[in-house]
């Protein structure tokens, strides 16, 4: 491909599209609320970690920094305009966001924040640092506890035969879907 086939980019975080898009679930039995974002990252396999980029002046950080704790939850392709409906309006502003968007909310075991039941996965993670980063804030946690759909893992990947449609933030309204895994053959 030629060099004139560029174009500068802007914004180079759209090029890094992040993995899937998930719904951070926040509270403590009695205010709870949750909040789609695309920007998160593994931080380590073993004990396992995960960033979560946030806003401080989402209701959902303030609940966060008040119980050190959220839930992580994967959804697919199903939930997609629950999961825009859920990030153009604020817990500030409404009472039940589970309600708004009609996400069911589960308990989860070993933190107080819910779980999203219709998620394909869900996670339960305790937060253990946070960087400031003046409008927002890197919020870093432990995952205490996974668990994922039957039908859309096997040997320890995502499994996408059965159907499983994963979404990505690609900025806006839109999401890139992937619904199909490749095997590479070494040496070719
Ligand atoms: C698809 C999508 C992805 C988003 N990703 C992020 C993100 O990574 N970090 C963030 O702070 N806000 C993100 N937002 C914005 C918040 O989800 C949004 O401001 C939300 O209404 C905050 O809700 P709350 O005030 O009830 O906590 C995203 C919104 C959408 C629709």
């Amino acid at each position: 491909m030629s060099e004139q086939n560029y174009m500068k980019v802007n914004n180079p975080h759209r090029l890094l599209t992040p993995g899937s898009v998930v719904l951070i679930s926040v509270g403590d039995g009695e205010d709870d609320n949750f909040f789609p974002v695309a920007w998160n990252m593994t931080l380590r396999k073993s004990p396992p970690m995960v960033a979560i980029l946030s806003g401080k002046r989402h209701y959902s950080y303030q609940l966060m920094d008040k119980t050190g704790e959220f839930g992580l939850n994967i959804p697919d392709r199903s939930l997609a305009a629950k999961v825009i409906k859920s990030g153009k309006v604020s817990g500030h502003d409404i009472d039940d966001k589970f309600a708004h968007t009609g996400l069911t909310k589960i308990h989860a075991g070993h933190i107080k924040a819910p779980l999203v039941q219709e998620a394909v996965a869900r996670m339960e993670c305790r937060i253990s640092q946070v960087n400031d980063m003046g409008g927002s804030a890197l919020v870093i946690a432990q995952i205490l506890h996974s668990e994922v759909r039957q039908d859309c893992f096997s040997d320890g990947k995502w499994d996408f035969s059965q159907g499983l449609e994963l979404i990505h933030h690609m900025g806006g309204n839109q999401f890139a879907v992937s619904n199909t895994s490749i095997q590479i053959k070494e040496g070719n």
